[in-house]
Parts: C-alpha cells; structure tokens; sequence
C-alpha cells in the first residue's frame, strides 16, 4: 500500500514525533556504545571482532551465544560473560535519556530493547514499557531441573570466571546420597583421603559436582525463543495502536527482532537512526550518525529540553 504522505527529512522526523502519541523504539547495542559498551558487529570495536581475535576455539564468534554448544560446552560463553555482565554505575547515555523523555511526554507506546545491559531503567524508562527482546541477567535458569533464581546469586560465580551450578540441584544430589565421592591424594602425608566432592575445589575451580545443572543466565541466545512478552505485545497490544516507529543503534540482522518494522502496518511512517545504513528494510526517514549527536538535535528542532550531559567514556 502506497504512504499517502512521502517523509524524508529530519525535519519530517521533528514533525512526526512532535504529533505522535505511540511510538514503538525499537533499540540495539549501538545505543550504549557511547557508555564504552562494545556492540556486536562494528568492526575492530564490537565483541563479535574482539572474540575472533581471541580464538575461542569457535568457528563464528556468535557461537558463544548459540544454545546449544552452551549445552555441549558452557566454558566457552563463561570465559566472556564477565566481560558483558552490566555494571551498576548507573550511567546512561542522551538517546536512553531521549526514550525516557518520549515515556514522560506520554509518547512511547514501547521500547522494544535488543540490549541486556539494563541501562534503560538507569535512565528511568518503566518496567511496563519496556521489552527486553533478548532477556537479560535479572534472573538465571537451571539447564537440567529448570529452577530459576535472582541473576546476582550467580554473579559470583560468572566475575570468577566459573561456571555456576544448580543449587536446588546439587541439594536434591544431597539429600538422595548421590554426591559423587571422589579419592584424592594427600601430597604431603601420602595417604589417599575420602572427601566429599562439595568441599573439593578441582583443577578449573568447579565444585567436582558433574550432575548438578548448568545455569544459565536468561539472556536468549540464539536457537531460543524470545521472552513471550515480545510477540504478545507486539501482536496484540502495540499493532493496532503505533503511530511511529523509531529504529535506533541495531544492524537488525538477528530475527525475530528484525522482522518487527516490516510486520508493523506499512502506512506508520518509519525512522532509522544509526552509523550504518541498512540495505534490508526501508526506512521513510535514515538519520545516519552517531545516535547520540542525532537525537539531541532531534530535541533541539522539537523545543524539548533532553536533560541529560554528553557522556565521555574516557
Ligand atoms: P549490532 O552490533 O549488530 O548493531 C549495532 C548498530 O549500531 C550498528 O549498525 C552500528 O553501526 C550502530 N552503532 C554503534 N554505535 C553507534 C552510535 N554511537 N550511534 C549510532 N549508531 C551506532 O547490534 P544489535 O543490532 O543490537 O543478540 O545486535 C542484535 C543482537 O545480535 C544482539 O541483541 C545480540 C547479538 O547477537 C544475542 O546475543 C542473542
Ligand atoms: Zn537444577
């Protein structure tokens, strides 16, 4: 169906979220880049380059967050989670404040969020209005039982570099005698001892415990399903009701995510606000930029005051 107005111009974009009362934000890694959080694909500088540098032993660095070489091999993600588990400082950056901004003017219908970094509730963007696409740390799963716990009960374990086990797990291994007993050898009096393998710290620093589930932490990884939430209320909330979409910071190369602005009716005009163009899908409006730059001056021509101070990362 043709669009009965054509719109190309950031002043298009000014106008369009000036009248707009539901916008759909749709955002990916890049718009926390400039809080010195890597994105996936950017050359040199997103994760995807920085792991093929260190050869993991994988053929795509994406592997690290395939489902199931975690089921085959936990190690391999546990040797990076520490590096992408979110800190707690509290930072945000203007294109958060942005979101937050359109939340307060009671013009974001949803932010559809790619990023498991949380920064979108240090900028304030509330709970019901926000869809985690791709999870997050805020809680962990047991591979084997499915018991579910707090996402910081594992934090430990991930900062350390080991990989956390089940503790419902390994209390039911307990309570039914299973434990696996393991002989070790006492190097200084020479005499073999009966330990029980809880206590026992083996060679790569896991609880010799080998039955206990994995956990792992909810983020989706690929050969997962996305949280419900997503298709729900995208389907049945957002659909009939969006008046804008804006696309920011994501290449919008890892489905189903990247099928949300071709699902969404083709008269709701459409921006996309990144470094990189996209050939895949066409956008009404392409801002192409640093996100940050683009939104404040987005703020700037609207009249509306972003409260926020450019971010240094250094
Ligand atoms: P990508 O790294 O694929 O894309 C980030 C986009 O943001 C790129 O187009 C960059 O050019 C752009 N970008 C980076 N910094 C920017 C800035 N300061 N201003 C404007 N644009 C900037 O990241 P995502 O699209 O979010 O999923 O990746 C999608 C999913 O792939 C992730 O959620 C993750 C990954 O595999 C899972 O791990 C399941
Ligand atoms: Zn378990």
């Amino acid at each position: 169906r043709a669009k009965l107005v054509k719109y190309n111009t950031i002043d298009d974009a000014v106008y369009l979220l000036k009248k707009s009362r539901n916008i759909v934000v749709l955002t990916g890694a890049g718009i926390s880049t400039s809080l010195g959080i890597p994105d996936f694909r950017s050359k040199e500088t997103g994760l995807y380059s920085q792991l093929e540098r260190l050869g993991l032993g994988i053929n795509d660095p994406q592997e690290v967050f395939n489902i199931d070489i975690f089921r085959d091999d936990p190690t391999i993600f546990y040797s990076v989670a520490k590096d992408i588990l979110p800190d707690t400082k509290g930072l945000y950056s203007p294109t958060h404040a942005f979101i937050a901004e359109l939340q307060n003017m009671d013009k974001l219908l949803t932010n559809y969020s790619q990023n498991i970094d949380n920064i979108e509730a240090n900028a304030g963007i509330k709970p019901e209005k926000l869809v985690q696409c791709h999870g997050s740390f805020a809680t962990a799963t047991c591979q084997k039982c499915g018991h579910k716990v707090q996402g910081d009960e594992i934090f430990a374990d991930i900062k350390a570099g080991n990989i956390p086990r089940c503790t419902k797990c390994i209390s039911t291994l307990r309570a039914n005698g299973s434990m696996k007993r393991k002989r070790s050898y006492n190097k200084s009096t020479g005499k073999r001892s009966r330990r029980r393998s809880s206590d026992d710290d083996d060679d790569d620093g896991q609880y010799d415990i080998p039955t206990a589930g994995v956990m792992k932490p909810d983020i989706t990884f690929f050969g997962e399903e996305l949280p419900d939430e997503f298709s729900q209320r995208l389907v049945k909330h957002d659909r009939d009701i969006v008046d804008l979409v804006v696309v920011i910071g994501t290449s919008l190369k890892v489905a189903p995510v990247s099928e949300v602005v071709p699902y969404l009716p083709p008269h709701i005009p459409q921006i996309y606000i990144s470094r990189t163009p996209v050939s895949h899908i066409n956008f009404d409006i392409d801002l192409l930029g640093d996100c940050d730059v683009i939104v404040a001056e987005l703020c700037r021509r609207a009249g509306w005051d972003l409260k926020h101070d450019m971010v240094d990362p250094n």
